[in-house]
């Protein structure tokens, strides 16, 4: 037991100035504690495993608080109240003298002016929201089970900070009835920020970017919402892509689609690696209701996909939460 103390405070003490701490899992010392467990009375193990376990876990909260510390650490400060010149040299963060764009903001603005080429008129998507519009008018009755699927995140007013685009079909739905009735059709985009109340990890965010497609016409087809999203898709990438669908649940759709493209082989995808990239399907004859179009006479198609997802794609970015992070290092890539 004397040992396990010797051992737990040589190790804290190695850790907190470690830079792979995780490594010090593997010391002899600490082997050897593991081991001198069977040549211990067996009426002395059981007393003697808790106290290596309790040992375990204090050594583990240990290493994971000095990672974040390591963490924090790469992430370089910016005193935003320096002066421009000081002592003559000027602090140069960025190659131009303004800073740039975050490449979020770049690559969005690459997907607007994708779809604003192909016809689709672009607006931008709301940063709250009521239940109406993120469920109800989507056809998710009071107590559908789907809710649940969104994670959504309500104020004390009961007011929503949207979980997705679709959140703005419905608006796009009513003023585009005008144009319905006047032989036109209705082709819009929404994009913006979406919130969900999740955990992160490489690929979930709390906060993301979403775009979200509408189309309604007398005559629109799945066959044209697959080519549109191809013909979207290849553009982006600069390249041929095979694309496929399988069925997927939104109580907006009917069908419900999940799009797919084959991982391009220029971004390091071998044959048969699909990745899904959106949801897509023919709007459900309620959600038109909902907006006061006639269903019997006109149909639609939309589908709505995250934007970080395309960009990690693009760059072969690893982990979703580089974007957020602050870290000059990762935002210089862009440059
Ligand atoms: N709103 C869905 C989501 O965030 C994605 C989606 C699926 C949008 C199907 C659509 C659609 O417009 O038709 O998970």
């Amino acid at each position: 037991m004397q040992n396990i103390e010797t051992v737990r405070n040589d190790l804290l003490a190695r850790i907190a100035k470690s830079d792979t701490p995780r490594e010090l899992f593997k010391v002899p010392e600490l082997k050897q504690l593991m081991t001198a467990i069977t040549s211990l009375p067996v009426e002395e193990r059981g007393a003697y495993g808790k106290s290596i376990n309790e040992l375990k876990q204090a050594l583990e909260v240990a290493i994971v608080a000095r990672e974040a510390e390591l963490d924090n650490a790469t992430v370089e400060s910016i005193d935003v109240t320096a002066p421009w010149d000081i002592n003559g040299s000027s602090l140069q963060l960025f190659p131009t003298e303004n800073g740039t764009q975050h490449p979020l903001t770049t690559e969005l603005e690459n997907v607007i002016d994708i779809f604003t080429r192909m016809g689709f008129e672009a607006i931008e998507s709301r940063q709250i929201d009521d239940d109406e519009h993120m469920f109800a008018s989507l056809n998710f009755h009071e107590n559908h089970p789907a809710r649940d699927g969104y994670d959504t995140f309500r104020t004390e007013e009961g007011f929503i900070p949207p979980a997705h685009t679709s959140t703005m079909q419905n608006r796009i739905l009513k003023v585009g009835k005008a144009k319905l009735e006047a032989g036109e059709q209705i082709a819009a985009i929404s994009y913006g920020r979406v919130f969900r109340n999740e955990d992160l990890d490489p690929t979930h965010e709390h906060t993301f970017y979403q775009c979200e497609g509408v189309f309604v016409s007398e005559t629109a087809t799945l066959g044209q919402m697959l080519g549109t999203l191809r013909s979207f898709f290849e553009t982006y990438y600069g390249q041929k892509l095979k694309i496929k669908t399988q069925p997927a649940y939104f109580p907006f759709v009917e069908p419900g689609l999940e799009f797919a493209i084959e991982k391009p082989a220029a971004l390091g995808g071998k044959s048969g690696e699909w990745l899904e990239m959106l949801g897509c399907g023919m709007i459900h004859p309620n959600v038109l209701k909902a907006a006061g179009i006639d269903p019997v006479k006109y149909r639609g198609f939309a589908w709505g996909g995250g934007i970080e997802r395309l960009v990690m794609l693009k760059y072969s970015i690893e982990d979703m939460r580089h974007f957020k992070s602050g870290k000059l290092a990762f935002l210089r890539k862009f440059v």
